[in-house]
């Protein structure tokens, strides 16, 4: 298979494990690009994306404006703070001002879980969900399971356990589709008035002790407690948060094996991770956010054939 089944990239749930594969395949190809004195290749120069944030962003932000250029596609960016929607236009006529300049695919962050379900009905272009409220964030998905899979050759039996705020976390959630889908076997780490109470129809364990659940694993996903979406207290303090499941390195150094860390990103240094773990020769983070200009390289590569095929038909 050469072509995503989708036109779009709403989330994990969307797409087929074949897609993952290519993305996967084409992303192999674009990391050698980007080490390349040369980073860029001349494929997108027709295509013009829009990057749409109505929500803080640093890391994935950078990252797709990264990657469209690397294929030279020509960016717009659109950040929601200093915009009109403050003087309360809609999305679809914020959205379609932007199109009415010809923009092909829209990259966009939103607070409201469905927001790209609901613009890829409503509006004419190729859109890539990068993080909708608590539902989910698709590329960090394929880039974590990416470098799981860089890391210790194939994700397929691997154990992973995602730690933190199950509940408010679209990264918990698409992960939990991409390692399922690609045979990985999941568990969950945390306060249990964070996590979901469907969670394991999702095909996953529950484990509420840290230590129990990094001395299971291979990997261990370190997640943000997402504060700014919660309205009440979901635990007593920080404190007591960091001291239930803060890792450290005198419990990463007394496990039986080496596990990877990884980490999304932004890091609260001291509450989900110490320093001394995040600068560790175990923890991945800074590959991750290498492999997710090569991931969304791919993913916009593959979503903008998609488009110069359709407009051939
Ligand atoms: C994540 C997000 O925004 O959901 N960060 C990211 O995309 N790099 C995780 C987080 O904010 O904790």
């Amino acid at each position: 298979m050469s072509e995503l089944s989708v036109n779009h990239l709403l989330g994990i749930k969307y797409i087929t494990k074949a897609d993952i594969d290519l993305i996967f395949e084409t992303a192999d190809q674009f990391k050698e690009v980007i080490n390349r004195p040369i980073k860029k290749v001349p494929s997108l120069r027709d295509i013009t994306i829009a990057n749409l944030f109505f929500e803080n962003s640093t890391r994935t932000k950078l990252s797709f404006e990264l990657a469209e250029k690397r294929l030279s596609a020509d960016v717009i960016n659109f950040s929601a703070g200093a915009s009109s929607v403050k003087k309360g236009e809609t999305l679809i006529d914020t959205v379609n001002n932007i199109l009415s300049m010809k923009v092909d695919m829209v990259v966009m962050r939103h607070p409201n879980p469905g927001a790209g379900v609901f613009l890829s009905k409503n509006i004419k272009a190729s859109i890539v969900n990068a993080g909708d409220g608590a539902h989910e964030h698709p590329t960090q998905a394929l880039l974590d399971t990416y470098s799981i899979r860089r890391e210790l050759g194939e994700v397929t039996g691997k154990k992973v356990v995602i730690v933190g705020d199950i509940l408010h976390s679209r990264v918990a959630l698409s992960n939990i589709f991409a390692l399922r889908m690609l045979g990985a076997e999941v568990k969950v780490c945390g306060p249990k008035t964070l996590m979901p109470r469907y969670i394991e129809s999702l095909g996953v364990g529950v484990e509420l002790n840290l230590q129990k659940a990094l001395q299971w694993c291979d990997v261990a996903n370190m997640l943000r407690v997402q504060n700014e979406r919660m309205d009440i207290s979901y635990f007593p303090s920080t404190r007591e948060y960091t001291q239930q499941y803060g890792l450290n390195k005198e419990i990463l150094d007394g496990l039986d094996k080496k596990i990877v860390v990884m980490h999304p990103g932004p890091i609260n240094r001291g509450v989900e991770l110490t320093s001394d773990v995040a600068d560790s020769e175990q923890a991945i983070i800074l590959n991750q956010v290498e492999n997710g200009v090569a991931i969304r390289m791919a993913v916009i590569y593959l979503l903008a054939s998609k488009i110069k095929h359709n407009a051939s038909r």
